[in-house]
């Protein structure tokens, strides 16, 4: 097949809220070794940010991922801002998007990488995130420039609450959830789309850094492998975690230690009822189908 010949995907709409504003990939301009991180939200957004940052700067110590690695579709700052900030990278820039796939302009010659993580997973690291966003994460995002939608507001219940909503509500009080997994699922075979998987990365972290280093086409120097596999470790990440995480963790009590929390999937596990558990699974088969709800909740080579 060539590029000709396969349907990329096409923009079907925009897409606001609090957070989001779908209208600067419009007016981005793509180069063709642009890498697209995308997530979600919670699934190994940074992890995979310092694994790219890691590969192309050869396991340099201190570089400073996420301030080279915006999240393009935040209205804060706005695009008259961040669009050329963009422009002026001279690295390879490899950027960051929770768009699903149908709100974004997806460019044939970039390479995407979207990672995927379990909801319940998901809704439990965003209780974190957003049980201690501080008053400067409020202020940012509720004083947007043209904020569309309600104000975010902090949780009011415990993590199992939170859980619920998060389900019942798609994504409340974040973006649709279903959606954004659904999206990218369709598009998995794409030649210059890699679908990773937040459970496959905790299984194997080298072959995942290795499966990355591929799809990039980026060689790896032997003598720094041992650097690039530390400096993606969980570990590593919380000691270094200002250095990786947005804004050095400014919009957190605890700041970047409280981003880069506990790295681990199934807390959930014995905290929610077997109702909840059979509901919840009933919902992920329901919206997303049977084949892709067995990939959300376990990846392709996690242990089961
Ligand atoms: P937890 O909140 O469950 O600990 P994102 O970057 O998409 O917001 O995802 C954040 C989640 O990734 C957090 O999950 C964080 O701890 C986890 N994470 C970040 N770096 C990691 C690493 N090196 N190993 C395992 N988990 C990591």
């Amino acid at each position: 097949m060539t590029p000709s010949d396969i349907k990329w995907p096409k923009k079907t709409r925009e897409y606001h809220d609090h957070h989001t504003d779908s209208t600067i990939w419009n007016d981005f301009k793509f180069r063709a070794d642009d890498i697209i991180i995308a997530t979600y939200a919670k699934s190994g957004t940074t992890w995979t940010q310092q694994i790219v940052s890691q590969l192309l700067h050869d396991g340099a110590e201190g570089i400073a991922a996420a301030d080279m690695s915006p999240w393009v579709d935040m209205r804060v700052p706005p695009k008259e801002v961040k669009l050329p900030e963009l422009e002026k990278q001279t690295h390879r820039r490899f950027l960051k998007t929770h768009l699903p796939a149908d709100a974004i302009v997806y460019s044939p010659q970039a390479k995407y990488i979207f990672i995927a993580r379990d909801g319940r997973d998901v809704a439990w690291s965003f209780y974190n995130h957003h049980k201690n966003a501080n008053e400067a994460y409020y202020d940012a995002v509720n004083n947007s420039p043209g904020r569309v939608g309600p104000a975010f507001e902090p949780p009011k219940g415990d993590v199992v609450e939170y859980f619920r909503e998060f389900v019942e509500k798609d994504g409340f009080p974040y973006w649709p959830f279903w959606q954004n997994i659904r999206t990218w699922w369709e598009i998995r075979d794409l030649p210059n789309l890699l679908t990773l998987h937040f459970a496959d990365m905790k299984a194997d972290l080298p072959g995942t850094i290795r499966q990355i280093a591929e799809f990039l086409e980026i060689p790896i120097k032997e003598e720094k492998w041992p650097a690039i596999l530390e400096h993606c470790s969980f570990d590593y990440m919380k000691e270094n975690a200002a250095a990786t995480v947005p804004l050095n963790g400014a919009l957190w009590e605890g700041g970047a230690k409280t981003f880069i929390h506990k790295g681990t999937n199934g807390r959930w596990a014995d905290m929610l009822s077997q109702e909840d558990i059979k509901w919840y699974e009933a919902e992920v088969r329901k919206h997303l189908g049977d084949e892709c709800a067995e990939w959300l909740a376990h990846g392709s080579r996690a242990g089961r």
